[in-house]
């Protein structure tokens, strides 16, 4: 059970910006309850961390919105560093693990809280997890903005959770979709079309 209550993302907002209009099917979660509900994880985790040696770990590259606007409200002394992890698999699914980028501070002693942009079968965190706990650190928790639940394989749970969200490909707001998409400011849908395009339609009147 998380250690902060998650909400529930499910219905889909049409009002997308005209920019996006052909590849989004709509906005999950718009900035301003990205926000309000950051700024409630960031009490909780203040709560429960104030007073000792923190060391957060956000993994690349995902998590670059979240991570900024989460650390804004942490209002105690932290340390961060960063982990490379890549998923090399067909299309929107992960595939095998691959480490590209180790962390560069010492994690023995410290209480490293783990920061994702979103949980999905929960291979990459139970992965990560497992990686920092040889390094010996005081404790491992981990925090992560999403979590797409019913994808689940095996039983691994985050303990700060942002939003639940339904199974659909998620992008905005740090996540992508072949490196696309990071910079909205807000959790879109992607039309499926997108991301798994059918068969070319021959042209009329063509050969
Ligand atoms: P696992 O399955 O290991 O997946 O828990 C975690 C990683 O998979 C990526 N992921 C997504 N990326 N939209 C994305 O842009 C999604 O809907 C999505 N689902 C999973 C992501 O990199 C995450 O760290």
């Amino acid at each position: 059970m998380p250690l902060s209550k998650p909400r529930l993302a499910k219905d889909l907002n049409r009002r997308i910006p005209p920019s996006h209009r052909s590849d989004l099917a709509g906005v999950l979660i718009p900035e301003v309850e990205l926000q309000k509900r950051i700024a409630t994880m960031g009490r909780a985790i203040a709560r429960d961390y104030a007073g000792r040696d923190v060391l957060v770990v956000s993994l690349l590259s995902g998590t670059v919105l979240f991570l900024a606007d989460l650390l804004r409200r942490l209002p105690f002394p932290l340390r961060v560093d960063f982990l490379g992890v890549s998923s090399y698999g067909a299309g929107t699914e992960s595939g095998n693990l691959v480490f590209n980028k180790e962390l560069k501070l010492d994690v023995r002693g410290a209480h490293v809280l783990v920061v994702d942009d979103i949980l999905d079968t929960g291979k990459t965190l139970r992965a990560v997890t497992d990686r920092i706990a040889a390094l010996r650190p005081a404790s491992i928790r981990t925090c992560v903005l999403l979590d797409k639940k019913e994808r689940r394989v095996g039983t691994f749970e985050a303990d700060y959770v942002g939003f639940r969200i339904p199974n659909l490909f998620v992008v905005g707001y740090g996540l992508d979709f072949a490196e696309r998409y990071r910079n909205l400011p807000f959790v879109g849908v992607l039309k499926p079309e997108v991301y798994a395009p059918g068969p070319v339609q021959p042209k009329r009147g063509s050969a």
